[in-house]
C-alpha cells in the first residue's frame, strides 16, 4: 500500500509538474565519488538549485579544492504566478557564482544571490549564458522536464551527471543516446539512491518515508537513477556470464517477430549464443559498451513489442555479444550445425539428401 501510493505520488509529481523532491547530501557523495577525476579545472553548473539551500550546490562548495574546481555556479527558478487571485510582484529567479576564493561564502544568504530578469528557467537565455561558461552540468532536474532538460544538454554539448526516473530509459531519445553510447547510467540506481527530501505539505504514507535527524520528511520511491556522460569505472568491468544456452535451449525462447532469444535476467545471458538476446531495461546498469552491443528496443522486425507465443514480456532491450570467445563461437557453430542434422532428421531426410540440399 505505501508503496503503491509513493510510486503514485512520483508518478503525480511528474504529471503535475510538482517536482519538488530535493536530493540528500549523502546521495550525492555516493555517486559522486566515482567522478572525482571529471572535474578539475572546469565550471560546475546545478541549474535546478536554489544555492542557499541545495546539497549539490553545498557538495561542490565543500569540496572545491579537492576537486579543483575553477568555479560552481548554482541557479534557481522562480514560478511567475500572475492570475486575478495572484497580483502581487513574483520574486524572480536567481544565480550565485563560487570561485573558492577565501572572502566568498561557501553558504550564500538571500542578500549574496544575485537575481535575474526573468524566472531563472532552465532553458531562459539567462541561464542559458550561464550554461554556455559551464563545463559539467549536476542536479536533479525537474522530473517533468527530463527529455528538455537532456536535450538541451546535448545541443550545447555539456558533461552532466543527473538523477532521473527509471522510466527515462524508455523515452525513445534518452534510448537513443543510451544505444549510441552518448549517455549511460551511473553507479546508483533504484534503493542506491536513498530518498528525497520533500516539503513539509507532503504526506508521509507507509514505510518508505521517514524523518531524518534533522526533521526533514524524506520519501524514498526507488525508482531513480543518475544518467550521465562521465565515465566511470563500471562501465568497463565485464558482466560475469555462467550460463549456457546450448543444451538450455527451452530456458531461452525465440521471439515470434525478431530472430532472438528471451533471458528474463542480466545473470542469465547466456555466454555462448552468439545471436540476438532479449534483456530487461536494468541490464543497462550492468552494460559495458566494449562486451555488448545494444541492437534495439522493445521493438521485432513488425515494429511491434517483442513477443513469445503471442505474449509479450515486459520491454526488452535486444543485445549481442560482441566478445563472444572464440572457442564459443566454434562450439556454437558446431552446435547450430548438430541441431539442424537434427531437425533434418526428425523430418526424415537423410544425410545425403541433405548434403544434396544444401549444394
Ligand atoms: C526534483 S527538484 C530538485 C531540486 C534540486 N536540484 C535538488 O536536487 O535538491 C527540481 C527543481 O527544479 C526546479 N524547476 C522546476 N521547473 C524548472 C525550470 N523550468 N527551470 C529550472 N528549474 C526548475 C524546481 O523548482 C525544483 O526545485
Amino acid at each position: 500500500m505505501g508503496r503503491k501510493v509513493q510510486h503514485s505520488l512520483l508518478t503525480k509529481a511528474k504529471k503535475n509538474k510538482n517536482d519538488e523532491f530535493y536530493t540528500q547530501l549523502s546521495d550525492i557523495e555516493s555517486e559522486l565519488k566515482h567522478y572525482k577525476n571529471h572535474f578539475k579545472d572546469k565550471v560546475v553548473y546545478c541549474n535546478c538549485d536554489d544555492p542557499r539551500i541545495s546539497n549539490f550546490f553545498e557538495y561542490f562548495a565543500s569540496n572545491f579544492k579537492e576537486l579543483g574546481l575553477k568555479k560552481l555556479i548554482a541557479s534557481c527558478y522562480r514560478e511567475q504566478k500572475n492570475d486575478l487571485f495572484n497580483t502581487e510582484k513574483n520574486e524572480n529567479g536567481f544565480f550565485f557564482e563560487y570561485s573558492g576564493t577565501e572572502e566568498e561564502k561557501k553558504k550564500p544568504n538571500s542578500n549574496d544571490i544575485i537575481h535575474f530578469k526573468g524566472d531563472g528557467d532552465f532553458r531562459s537565455y539567462e541561464s542559458i549564458e550561464l550554461l554556455k561558461q559551464s563545463d559539467i552540468v549536476v542536479t536533479n532536474p525537474p522530473f517533468s522536464l527530463f527529455r528538455e532538460f537532456v536535450a538541451q544538454l546535448v545541443k550545447y554539448d555539456k558533461k552532466f551527471l543527473i538523477i532521473g526516473n527509471i522510466n527515462a530509459i524508455t523515452y525513445k531519445e534518452i534510448f537513443k543516446l543510451i544505444k549510441g553510447n552518448d549517455a549511460w547510467l551511473g553507479i546508483n540506481l533504484g534503493r542506491g539512491i536513498s530518498g528525497f527530501i520533500v516539503p513539509e505539505h507532503y504526506e508521509l504514507y507507509g514505510t518508505e518515508t521517514k524523518i531524518d535527524s534533522l526533521g526533514n520528511k524524506i520519501i524514498s520511491p526507488n525508482n531513480c537513477l543518475w544518467l550521465t556522460n562521465l565515465d566511470n569505472s563500471k562501465r568497463h568491468q565485464d558482466i560475469t556470464l555462467t550460463k549456457k544456452y546450448f543444451g538450455n535451449e527451452n530456458d531461452y525462447p525465440k521471439y515470434d517477430n525478431y530472430d532472438g532469444i528471451n533471458v528474463n535476467k542480466t545473470k542469465d545471458i547466456p555466454l555462448d549464443y552468439k545471436g540476438f538476446m532479449g534483456v530487461p531495461i536494468t541490464f543497462l546498469h550492468k552494460f559495458n559498451p566494449e562486451q555488448f552491443e545494444i541492437i534495439k528496443f522493445r521493438k521485432g522486425n513488425n515494429e511491434k513489442d517483442l513477443s513469445i507465443n503471442g505474449k509479450c514480456p515486459y520491454f526488452r532491450i535486444l543485445i549481442k555479444n560482441k566478445r563472444i570467445q572464440t572457442e564459443f563461437i566454434e562450439l556454437t557453430e558446431k552446435q547450430e550445425s548438430q541441431q539442424v542434422t537434427k531437425a533434418i532428421r526428425n523430418l526424415g531426410i537423410s544425410d545425403n539428401q541433405q548434403v544434396y540440399a544444401s549444394k
